[in-house]
């Protein structure tokens, strides 16, 4: 009988943690009577020990609360946890303390939310025994196992405001206005906000660009009385012949390159090519802070109180999942691993292409 459920969340912040964090814990007790204990910051707070209890106060107004009350760390690896020994950074495997952790404050399932990383190692722990259910967050919605995941919807907001707001100087100046947004290997923030705030040229890690492609868009619409052109560029974006622009590199950090810059390049190859000044944007972590919006309010609700439906069948190892307009589950071991990037021949690149936008391609 399950009467204490731990949770965490992990990996990047992203709005509708804490609308999660809401769901999960009024269910657990309001519905079911169970004790919520939250461990902060993702698996440093299993492995050290740092938790709270929650209750029902402390779950009340987060609705519109960005980002997530227990904290959360995408560098923190139980499995590789990095501790300094007189100095020295070493790199050591904790998930024994986490077990005895869960042991010692009785913890009979864990709701493990996070994205890849994140339930890469919930699939670890469950396979040494864990019984835990895992939720799945992310804003660059690259998760195979489920058709959405929260954070994406308000992330694409946030894009397409932007993209609204820089129509106005791109008009006003004549200009081109290139925005960059977030998507190491997935360009649906690009793709989506591309065609909602009616980007001119969209440029996605799937689809590799031909920068005099993009410049003859540029001067296509130019020809035909448009002076300015408005780019959304996703950080993964690369060229033809190119790679990946790096911003830095996060050496303790699983995934530890950090990617940015791509924008500055296309500005100033698309400035040499087309002699119309270019400018930049980058819009960074403004894509993952705020208030979330419905859509996200709604579906991390509807993933947090499935997952303590999970907890109540003891249908443990699995995670919970968006397949058309129903909540289900899939087991864990088959939800990660694997990314759903933008298909370059699915719908909506069609159709973006149908009304003329590029993709250097
Ligand atoms: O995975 C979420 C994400 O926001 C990516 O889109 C982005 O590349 C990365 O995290 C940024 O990570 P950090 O918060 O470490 O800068």
């Amino acid at each position: 009988m399950v009467k204490r459920i731990g949770v965490l969340t992990g990996g990047g912040d992203c709005p509708g943690l804490n609308p999660a964090l809401r769901a999960v814990v009024k269910t657990a007790i309001v519905k079911y009577g169970y004790e919520v204990i939250g461990f902060k910051d993702g698996y440093r707070g299993l492995v050290e020990n740092n938790f709270v209890k929650l209750e029902l106060d402390d779950v009340s107004g987060l609705l519109d609360r960005g980002g997530t009350i227990l904290g959360t760390s995408n560098k923190d690896n139980p499995f590789k946890y990095r501790t300094e020994i007189d100095g020295n950074i070493e790199y050591k495997d904790m998930s024994k303390r986490v077990l005895e952790n869960l042991d010692m404050f009785g913890i009979d399932c864990m709701v493990f939310i996070g994205g890849d990383g994140t339930l890469t190692s919930a699939r670890d722990f469950m396979r040494m025994g864990v019984k835990g259910v895992g939720v799945p967050k992310t804003i660059d919605n690259d998760l195979s196992a489920t058709d959405s995941t929260f954070g994406f919807m308000t992330a694409v907001y946030t894009a397409t405001e932007a993209i609204d707001k820089l129509h106005s100087t791109a008009e006003s100046h004549h200009r081109v206005m290139i925005l960059e947004v977030m998507g190491r290997y997935a360009g649906w923030i690009a793709l989506e906000s591309g065609i909602s705030g009616g980007a001119d040229v969209v440029l996605i890690p799937e689809i590799p660009y031909d920068i005099n492609k993009v410049a003859q868009k540029v001067m296509e619409r130019k020809n035909r009385g448009k002076s300015f052109s408005i780019i959304v560029v996703a950080e993964g974006a690369k060229s033809v012949q190119g790679d990946v622009v790096i911003s830095k590199v996060i050496k303790d950090s699983p995934d530890p390159i950090r990617l940015g810059g791509v924008g500055n390049r296309i500005a100033e190859e698309i400035e040499k090519l087309t002699g119309i000044e270019s400018r930049v944007t980058v819009l960074g972590h403004l894509q993952r802070g705020g208030a979330p919006v419905p859509y996200d309010r709604i579906l991390s609700t509807r993933f947090g109180v499935h997952a303590v439906e999970l907890i109540n069948q003891e249908r443990f190892g699995m995670m919970v999942s968006l397949k058309g307009n129903s909540i289900s589950e899939v087991p864990v071991e088959e939800a990660v691993g694997t990314l759903k990037t933008v298909d370059p021949n699915g719908e909506l690149v069609t159709i973006a292409k149908s009304l003329g936008v590029g993709f250097g391609d």
